[in-house]
């Protein structure tokens, strides 16, 4: 009991690994199925099966977040079909790999997968740095930068801190380029936050804890943390704005 806890626990902390044991179990299930069966699958009732059935466990089972259940159907359906009609060569596949390294670093450690900051967003948020009268922004987690990029047109001193490596050059270069704002290779966790008068964040529920209590230990008296999408935990937040954006933004101000 208390070992199938942990185990649950762990695939948890590690989604991508309870994602990888899904495969693996349907897999398995099939290679049954077609052992007691004789049954001879095509290949492509073969990729959606194997979709089926691991997105089932990830769900049902291992208990995943939602998004794992599209990546377990897109996985094996891209990669079974690529193989067989296409005929990739191993070094597009590798490719691919490096890519999803280098973009998705912080998915697999910290439950953060990379989505972007709408342009209501980015509206909104340039009004609150004007209701606020801010002089500095910093975007935790910044992605390809277009929050950092947006808020440094309001004059503010716009900043971002990102470490997957492709985002992070893709993102500087777009500043440098069009002299928007500045994205520092760093990681969140390492960024001081007593300069910034207000400090944003997309991230995800699984770290606000652990995000709020740095807030509150390094942010001045009377400065503005403001969260997209996820609340902390058992801290009222000192308001809420619900956008009227397509997927309903919900904005969480904490006030220091
Ligand atoms: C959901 S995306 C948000 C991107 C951007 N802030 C936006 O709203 O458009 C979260 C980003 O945070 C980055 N990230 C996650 N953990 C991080 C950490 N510890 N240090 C730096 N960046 C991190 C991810 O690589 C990803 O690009």
């Amino acid at each position: 009991m208390k070992s199938t806890l942990s185990f649950s626990r762990g695939l948890q902390k590690f989604p991508l690994i309870g994602a990888l044991f899904a495969q693996i179990i349907s897999l398995i299930f099939i290679k049954i199925f077609i052992q007691a069966f004789h049954y001879n699958l095509p290949i492509i009732e073969f990729a959606f099966i194997q979709a089926a059935g691991s997105a089932v466990i990830t769900q049902t089972i291992f208990k995943l977040p939602k998004w794992f259940l599209y990546i377990s159907i897109l996985f094996p359906i891209f990669l079974i079909m690529g193989f067989h009609y296409f005929h990739i060569s191993s070094w597009i596949y590798g490719f691919i790999f490096l890519f999803l390294a280098l973009t998705f670093s912080h998915t697999l450690k910290e439950r953060v997968p990379l989505y972007l900051t709408n342009k209501k967003t980015h509206d909104a948020l340039k009004k609150i740095l004007a209701e606020n009268k801010a002089k500095t922004f910093v975007d935790l987690g910044s992605g390809l930068g277009g929050v950092v990029r947006a808020m440094s047109e309001t004059k503010v001193t716009s900043v971002g801190v990102e470490t997957a490596p492709l985002l992070w050059s893709i993102s500087s270069l777009a500043s440098f380029i069009t002299f928007k704002g500045n994205i520092l290779r760093q990681n969140i966790w390492n960024t001081k936050l007593d300069e910034y008068d207000v400090v944003y964040a997309f991230l995800s529920p699984a770290i606000m804890n652990k995000l709020y209590l740095k807030v509150k230990s390094e942010m001045k008296t009377g400065n503005l943390f403001v969260s997209n999408s996820f609340e902390v935990e058992g801290v009222e937040p000192s308001e809420i704005w619900q956008l009227d954006d397509d997927r309903q933004t919900m904005l969480y101000f904490y006030r220091i």
